[in-house]
């Protein structure tokens, strides 16, 4: 099936995410489906969303044959993109290994677990990498929202976190929670509201985390960051340029993955095999991220081996992960897939002194074409 035909499926929505540094242990601290505190509607306004054509054109059924099937030519803005959100298992500090290890010469670049994109961005940056075509996946069906609303309306989406920005900024600390709980409590109005309500939170919420309750609602508090950038306009302008002609879907991975063929590159970041019993997060949506999950990820990226489709996987350096992707006979020491491991440092341990550098296992299905410098193999 081609992801053109799967473009309208609905993805689940249950998310999570927090950036480097988080002092505890989110699934002991913080329970998944806990409402932390009632909507606290004050008196500030949120105003009249934008509602643009953008918004009527995305709100008709999009058929299969509008998705952008053509590269349209990249400005040279896109090389400077970067993530326009912060997302649990981000990999921006491991981007340049990741990068390192990517073939060269893609075709179409497909990622099935866009999270904050980490990876796609900094391929961009590499001239020599930059994939010709690119589909973009997630089962958070808001996040490719996000990400719709920034390739095709950025002018209605810098124009909405403006008005947000502004009067946050100017506010002291109870206007501001005000204004925040405001946010929270409403329902968005369309994608381009949508958007920019999901990167003001993102930005304004406490130690950047991103939580929705059991009926889908955004339910972290407030947090304390003195100038948060709402609005960061260079970088969204980049990554709407990076987004151009830039196939979105918001499907199961498996779906995902039914279409790359030989010459195309997937890589594949999904929700990480728990580091210990305390340590475990696969929490961005409904159903956990499980070992069956993980072995029903193995035997996709089997498949895709089989048809020549070149893989890279990364994932928390666990043993049933290793054990995985070492069973089978093939060209590499381990077997069918060369498993690197990388240090990686995961921010999910409320004890400083455990949330030190682990490794993070980076599995190929070939041998990089490039070793632009000494790689740690296993
Ligand atoms: C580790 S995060 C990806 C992080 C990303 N590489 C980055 O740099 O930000 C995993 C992502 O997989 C998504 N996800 C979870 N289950 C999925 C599924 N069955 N199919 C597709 N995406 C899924 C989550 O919503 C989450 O965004």
């Amino acid at each position: 099936m081609h992801p053109a035909d799967i473009w309208d499926v609905s993805g689940v929505l249950r998310l999570c995410f927090f950036p480097a540094g988080l002092p505890w242990n989110l699934n002991l601290a913080f329970p998944c489906h806990l409402d932390f505190a009632g909507s606290r509607a004050g008196a500030y306004n949120p105003g009249t969303p934008v509602r643009t054509a953008g918004d009527q054109r995305r709100s008709a059924a999009i058929p299969a044959a509008r998705a952008p099937r053509t590269p349209r030519a990249r400005r040279p803005e896109a090389a400077l993109a970067r993530p326009v959100i912060k997302w649990a298992g981000g990999k921006q500090q491991l981007a340049a290994e990741l990068v390192a290890r990517a073939p060269r010469a893609i075709e179409t670049y497909y990622e099935p677990f866009i999270g904050g994109g980490a990876m796609f961005f900094a391929l961009l940056a590499d001239s020599a990498l930059a994939p010709k075509r690119a589909v973009l996946n997630d089962l958070n069906r808001d996040l490719i929202t996000v990400y719709e609303v920034v390739r095709d309306d950025v002018d209605a989406l810098v124009a909405r976190l403006e008005a947000l920005q502004g009067p946050y900024l100017a506010a002291g600390a109870d206007e501001r929670s005000t204004q925040f709980y405001a946010e929270r409590g409403r329902q968005p109005e369309g994608a381009v509201d949508l958007a920019a309500r999901f990167i003001f939170l993102n930005k304004t919420c406490f130690n950047g985390l991103y939580r929705v309750n059991r009926q889908g609602i955004f339910n972290v508090p407030h947090g304390k960051y003195r100038t948060p950038r709402i609005l960061d306009e260079p970088n969204l302008r980049a990554a709407s340029a990076a987004l151009a002609g830039v196939r979105l879907t918001h499907v199961d991975f498996e779906s995902a993955l039914a279409a790359p063929k030989q010459g195309d590159f997937v890589y594949l970041d999904p929700p990480f095999e728990p580091l210990s019993a305390t340590s475990s997060f696969t929490g961005y949506t409904e159903g956990s991220f499980s070992r069956t999950e993980q072995r029903r990820l193995k035997l996709a990226a089997d498949d895709l081996t089989d048809r020549g489709v070149h893989v890279m996987l990364s994932n928390s350096a666990q043993d049933y992960i290793r054990g995985l992707y070492s069973a089978d006979r093939g060209p590499f020491a381990e077997g069918r897939y060369r498993i690197d491991s990388t240090p990686a440092r995961r921010a999910i341990n409320s004890r400083g002194d455990k949330r030190g550098p682990v490794d993070e296992l980076v599995v190929l299905n070939y041998a990089p074409e490039v070793e632009r410098r000494e790689l740690p193999s296993n």
